[in-house]
Order: structure tokens, then C-alpha cells, then sequence
């Protein structure tokens, strides 16, 4: 069984409306679609939004549903100038950039006590979403680094500028890092997928609701030929 997250009903829309064989289950106050997507046997939920309700969604797609793979689809905020909206994102690894115990001694993002606080994404499934990405969206830059969540729609530039420079990150969003402490816990292989929306600076407050759905297009059209591909 393969695990899809997707933090808002845009996200997971098109994927639940391709699912062969549907049924639903509820956990924790979501909803669970099982069933086929593109042949595949995959448990498909829409987590809600920020490193919570993500990190629940990622508990339950282990502990109750055992996935092979965890792959989280969505849009981001782009941190990097060669970056633009459209292009692609695939996770090498993530980290919470809100995750602030410097008081204590402790750098930016680190989470104290624990073996790490950047959590790796799996090579396999950054392989096949490359290619796949080259497949259908050959059209649109593909770019692979790490993805700076946080609780916090990132929308003025000091903010980035700090982001940028503490932890040099491709993009930033508000669920990946969450999903991905999650798949480590519990040793499941995972990905976070991210078409850009925003800048992540000043003008994303207008960029966003025009470019979410153009982002949310490529996305969804990458993890169904990813699906067919696995
Ligand atoms: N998702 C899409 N754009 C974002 C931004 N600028 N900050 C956080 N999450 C986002």
C-alpha cells in the first residue's frame, strides 16, 4: 500500500476522484480513501493544514495502514531566485524551521535530544518522480533540495531572508517536515512533491490564489505517472 497526503481538499481532489474500487475509512477526524490509483493499492487522505494535523495523517498512514512509501503532494513558497511558480520541488530532506530551542543553546530547527532534526527523503522515490516529472511535465523545471516547513505562511521577505540563511532551502511550506519526522519514526520511506505557488516574499500574498491551482496541476499529474511507474 502507498500513502498520499495532501494538506488541502484542492490537493487531494483529483487524485479521489481517479480512485478505482473506493472505500473510506475515518481516523483521528479524517477521512482515509482506499483504494486503486493507477492500478496501485494506495490510501489517499487530506490531512488539513500544518505540521500537526500532517504529522497525524503520516502516524496513521504507518501504524493502522503499514504503507510501503509515504509521498506528500502539494505547493510551495520558493526560496531560491532560479526557483520560479510552476516549477517542481522534490524533497532531499526537510527540516522545521519554527522548531526554535536557541535559547537553550541549540542551532535553528534543532530538535533537542533526538538523532537528528533533518530527516532524509527516500533516493528511490526521488528517482522515479524525477523521471516521471520529465515524462508529463517536460515542460517544467524540476529542481531537488530540502523543504523548510513550519507552521507559518512565509509572505514578507525578512522572514525568507532569515529562512533562507539558516537553512538554505528550495522551498517552504507548512506539512513536509512533520510527515517526514513521522516516516522516520517509523522507517517509511518517504517524499515530499512541491509545485511552486508564491515567492514566498512580499507579493505572495497575491501570487498564491492565482497560481495554487496551475501548481496543484503539475503536482498531481507527477504523482499519478509516479503511481504508474512504482
Ligand atoms: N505554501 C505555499 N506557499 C507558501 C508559503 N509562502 N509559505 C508557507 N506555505 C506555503
Amino acid at each position: 500500500m502507498i500513502g498520499i497526503i495532501g494538506a488541502m481538499d484542492t490537493e487531494v481532489e483529483e487524485l479521489k476522484s481517479l480512485m478505482k474500487d473506493c472505500r473510506v475509512e475515518r481516523h483521528a477526524s479524517r477521512d482515509y480513501f482506499i483504494g486503486s490509483l493507477e492500478g496501485k493499492d494506495t490510501v489517499l487522505v487530506q490531512s488539513g493544514v500544518g505540521k500537526v494535523n500532517a504529522a497525524i495523517a503520516a502516524e496513521v498512514l504507518a501504524e493502522v495502514y503499514k504503507v510501503r512509501y509515504i509521498i506528500n503532494t502539494g505547493i510551495a513558497g520558493s526560496l531560491n531566485k532560479d526557483i520560479d511558480i510552476g516549477d517542481i520541488v522534490l524533497s532531499t530532506d526537510s527540516v522545521q524551521h519554527d522548531m526554535d530551542v536557541t535559547a537553550l543553546g541549540f542551532n535553528r530547527g534543532i530538535i533537542p535530544d533526538q538523532d537528528t532534526s533533518f530527516f532524509e527523503a527516500s533516493h528511490e522515490l526521488r528517482g522515479i518522480a524525477k523521471e516521471a516529472c520529465m515524462k508529463v511535465n517536460p515542460d517544467v523545471k524540476v529542481f531537488e533540495g530540502r523543504v523548510v516547513s513550519g507552521d507559518q505562511f512565509v509572505s514578507d521577505k525578512q522572514t525568507k531572508e532569515d529562512i533562507v540563511r539558516i537553512f538554505n532551502g528550495m522551498c517552504t511550506e507548512m506539512e513536509g517536515a512533520a510527515i517526514a519526522q513521522t516516516a522516520w519514526s517509523n522507517n517509511v520511506p518517504y517524499l515530499i512533491i512541491r509545485a511552486i505557488s508564491d515567492k514566498a516574499d512580499n507579493s505572495a500574498e497575491m501570487d498564491y490564489p492565482t497560481f495554487k491551482i496551475k501548481a496543484i496541476e503539475h503536482s498531481v499529474k507527477l504523482v499519478r505517472e509516479m503511481l504508474r511507474m512504482m
